[in-house]
């Protein structure tokens, strides 16, 4: 049985004021929720404060993205032992914009996957096509070198603490969510390729979250595909109300 996980990718939002007032919100909508596996990613400079305001409640704590080496001369750059630290638990990889805007490549994302499981980090590891690959049919040759090459030399061992987010980058911050067919149908691609990568029981196991778009509205049907497990969600985990609709409205599917 594979635990919905829903998580908060906050993106560069959110001041000290307001990350504590937003985390504050949420642990009094969720207080007892625990059905579902709730994570909130905020920048690096609130993670200590927000790790501290909900030890030992049924919200983490995650990043938003690692560099592989533990220490050095690396300006700017913070390592997957300097996140553990602040006692985040989850570390987002490879996500789109990353691999967008700075240059972020399969290479890098397997370096910073092995980090952060050297660092005792759980990673969510972003996958997903662009609007003109998908209308060139490359979907799946795209979601295979993302996955292959992201995920090389991982053992069925550490793929038990990695999540994917499936997150086709034309859903992304645009209103346009993926249809739960479409999702259903790139989900169901990938695990199949876990299974031939490493086995039956590993791809069964692996928790794949839907990213693009993700509201409270469409959340039950997406969760309700067989091979959804949950959502990583930008916009809509920003605001209390909604971030904590969409965890409810995750908690109540059952399938
Ligand atoms: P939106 O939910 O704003 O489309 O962002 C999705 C995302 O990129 C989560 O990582």
């Amino acid at each position: 049985m594979r635990k919905t996980i829903i998580a908060g990718n906050w993106k560069m939002y959110k001041t000290i004021a307001e990350g504590s007032e937003l985390v504050n919100g949420l642990k009094r909508e969720l207080i007892d929720l625990e059905a579902v596996d709730i994570v909130v990613c905020p920048p690096f400079t609130l993670l200590p404060l927000l790790s501290d305001m909900l030890t030992s409640s049924n919200i983490s704590v995650g990043a938003q993205d690692c560099y592989w080496q533990e220490e050095g001369a690396f300006t700017g750059e913070v390592s997957c032992k300097m996140i553990k630290d602040s006692g985040a638990k989850y570390v987002i990889i490879g996500h789109s914009e990353r691999r967008q805007f700075f240059g972020e490549t399969n290479e890098t994302v397997n370096k910073k996957i092995k980090a952060a499981l050297k660092a005792g980090l759980l990673p969510i590891v972003c996958v997903g096509e662009t609007l003109a690959e998908r209308e060139k049919n490359k979907t799946f040759d795209v979601l295979s070198d993302h996955i292959k090459n992201g995920l090389a030399d991982i053992t069925a061992e550490e793929m038990e603490k990695i999540t994917i987010a499936y997150e086709p980058v034309w859903a992304i911050g645009t209103g346009k969510t993926a249809t739960p067919a479409q999702a259903q149908e790139a989900h169901k691609f990938i695990r199949d390729l876990l299974e031939k990568i490493f086995d039956k029981e590993t791809a069964q196991e692996t928790r794949i979250q839907y990213g693009g778009s993700v509201k409270p509205e469409n959340t039950a049907e997406l969760i309700n595909q067989p091979d959804i497990d949950g959502a990583l969600v930008g916009g809509a985990s920003l605001k209390v109300d909604s971030f904590a609709a969409i965890v409810k409205k995750a908690s109540e599917v059952t399938k």
